[in-house]
């Protein structure tokens, strides 16, 4: 068997995967990206999102929640479109009705995140299996979404469109049926293993987060700290993720490009206000600084 192309993510390497942006461009060029995000309770999980997708230069966001929460999202989101649809679930999630008008509505978008703070009801699970199979769009799959997965990564390799996973080492212990000890051991043969079963890139969070995709390409990243160690900063790197596939980097150079610059602003962040304590939004809207010192 041919030796897998393993990599770390440097700064050295995100600067020459950075890709420019032309002068005569508009906002079609660095597409729409849809968020499938956000229950009642968790509504900050589609806000993160969708703010971190924002700081990295996606031309449009469109949110999408169950109907109840669609003015509260607006409310903190002036930059993006939101929808609400209905019927909603007691939990104020989205419905498997909702189905239909999702699907049909993201043949326009160019990417896609299902997952962060979606809900864990029964219904809201199928929902998400249902997405994650059918979204005609490269779809970040994480949080809730993984969780609805759980033991079925082999469904992803019938998905319409490319996927990225992001799960943490206790949604990848899920997705496997494995104890989280196993995971944390042995963490990039874990990867590498998930990738094979969904044929789809995965993304194992944590210090040195890894990038497995299933043609045998892996990377480590060199970024990050513990300071990132805080609820909200998951959601802003699959927002982040989903900017990125949006704008048509290619699933795995996208994966390792968001990994790299989420654990690069944490370490901006170390620096200029401390080692932890910073928010998830700062992470976010640290981005753009990057974008500075990296072109
Ligand atoms: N070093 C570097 N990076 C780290 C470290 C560390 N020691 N610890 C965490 N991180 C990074 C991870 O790599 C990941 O990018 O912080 C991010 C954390 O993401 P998640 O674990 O998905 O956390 P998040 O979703 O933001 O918040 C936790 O998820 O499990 C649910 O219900 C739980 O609401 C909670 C939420
Ligand atoms: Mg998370």
């Amino acid at each position: 068997e041919r030796a897998p192309a393993r990599f770390y993510l440097t700064r050295k390497w995100a600067a020459g995967c950075l890709k420019g942006r032309p002068p005569e461009s508009h906002k079609g060029t660095f597409g729409h990206l849809l968020v499938l995000a956000g229950s009642r309770g968790k509504s900050g999980a589609a806000v993160l999102c969708a703010r971190g997708a924002l700081r990295a230069g996606v031309g449009l966001v469109t949110l999408v929640s169950a109907a109840s929460l669609q003015p509260l999202l607006a409310s903190y989101l002036p930059e993006a479109l939101t929808w609400g649809l209905s019927p909603e679930t007691p939990e104020g999630e989205l419905s498997p009705e909702c189905a239909g008008e999702i699907l049909s509505r993201a043949e326009r978008m160019r990417a896609a995140v299902l997952g962060p703070g979606f809900g864990l009801s029964e219904a809201a699970g199928q929902l998400a299996r249902r997405l994650a199979r059918e979204l005609p769009v490269p779809t970040v799959l994480d949080a809730d979404a993984l969780t609805a997965l759980s033991g079925r990564l082999e469904e992803l390799k019938e998905a319409r469109a490319p996927r990225v996973l992001t799960p943490h080492p206790g949604e990848m212990a899920r997705l496997l049926g494995l104890p989280k000890e196993e995971i944390q051991a042995r963490r990039l043969e874990i990867a590498r293993e998930a990738a094979r079963k969904s044929h789809q890139v995965v993304v194992l969070k944590g210090a040195a987060t890894v990038v497995a995709a299933p043609d045998g390409r892996e990377a480590v990243n060199s970024a990050g700290n513990p300071g990132l160690a805080q609820g909200g900063t998951g959601d802003v790197l699959s927002g982040l993720l989903g900017a990125l596939l949006a704008q048509g980097y290619e699933p795995f150079e996208a994966a390792c490009l968001a990994v790299y610059l989420h654990g690069a602003a944490g370490d901006l962040l170390s620096r200029r206000v401390g080692p932890f304590g910073f928010t998830a939004s700062e992470v976010a809207d640290a981005l753009p600084r990057l974008f500075r010192e990296l072109v």
